[in-house]
């Protein structure tokens, strides 16, 4: 196992039980980044009429329970121990499976309606990336969906701190802010096709945000769509996730989290000129 992928597991493993709490909606009156994640993969399950999904890095299983509630079979994996303990002794129900696996190593035997992944792909090297887009392929039914949930390199542009800092010296800074502008004026199908950021890692040292892993990947919706496209996914959909109102140095968790969630389960339908302002953002697309 690589640094990335061995930090990612002693992190995940010693955090387990806080991870638990943050996930529980009874404990959280607000929408947090998980849940705002989890709410998006269970409104398109509902939308999109899935039936079995397999949720990859499931952490300690609330998405895999949810889901189970309104489909026939769900599944959820995991390279952490305790995360797989805490979610089987909490969630139990007949359609409901939980794997203590590297994805890497796991052959489900079956092809899933949904293969969801949340805040997954920040943690592997960018061949595993393309591996598991890649691989995903063949857990994926045709015709049916991926979703998945990862860090905003956009919002690096507006968060006037240390990751701008380091984004306003790189020559790809008006890359992102154009494509921050599209964002703003562009419906997705032409959005999609604008191909302007191509797949690739940041390429500074990034400032820890909470979690204890060197490297964290950050990509921008064009960088994500590009890649799935090069392996016949069509992009469906993007959806901006944990949206800040003020930049984060005044970001209060408790108060700002209300313009989170205002904006997140608005009525508009035009999420796409959020998704600069917000640290993280969602990507539908289908098997074709
Ligand atoms: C940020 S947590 C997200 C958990 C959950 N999806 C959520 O949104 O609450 C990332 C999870 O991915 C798991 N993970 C990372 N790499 C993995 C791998 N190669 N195979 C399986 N699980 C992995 C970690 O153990 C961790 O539980």
């Amino acid at each position: 196992m690589y640094t990335q992928q061995r930090q990612t597991k002693v992190f995940f493993e010693k955090n387990a039980k806080n991870w638990q709490k943050k996930a529980d909606i009874k404990k959280n009156k607000k929408l947090n980044t998980i849940q705002e994640r989890n709410f998006y993969v269970v409104d398109k399950i509902k939308l999109l009429k899935i039936n079995s999904l397999i949720d990859i890095g499931c952490g300690t299983g609330d998405l895999s329970f949810d889901a189970s509630k309104i489909i026939n079979e769900s599944v959820g994996i995991d390279f952490s121990k305790n995360m797989i303990n805490l979610a089987k002794k909490k969630f139990k129900r007949k359609n409901l499976k939980f794997y203590n696996d590297n994805f890497f190593n796991f052959d489900p035997g079956q092809k899933f309606d949904c293969l969801s992944a949340n805040g997954f792909i920040e943690y592997l090297s960018l061949k595993d990336i393309k591996r598991f887009i890649n691989h995903s392929k063949n857990i994926v039914k045709k015709n049916k969906y991926i979703i998945f949930g990862t860090r905003n390199r956009l919002f690096n542009l507006f968060s006037l701190n240390k990751f701008t800092q380091n984004e306003i010296k790189k020559s790809s800074f008006k890359k992102f802010y154009e494509e921050s502008i599209a964002l703003a004026h562009l419906k997705f199908d032409n959005f999609r096709n604008l191909k302007k950021n191509k797949f690739e890692e940041v390429l500074f040292k990034q400032p820890k945000t909470g979690i204890n892993v060197d490297r964290r990947h950050q990509f921008s919706p064009l960088q994500l769509i590009d890649l799935l496209m090069k392996y016949n996914w069509k992009p469906l959909d993007i959806y901006p996730i944990n949206y800040h109102p003020v930049v984060p140095i005044k970001y209060n968790d408790k108060e700002s989290r209300i313009f989170s969630n205002f904006i997140y389960s608005s009525k508009d339908k035009n999420k796409m000129p959020y998704i600069p302002f917000s640290s993280s953002f969602m990507i539908l697309a289908k098997n074709e």
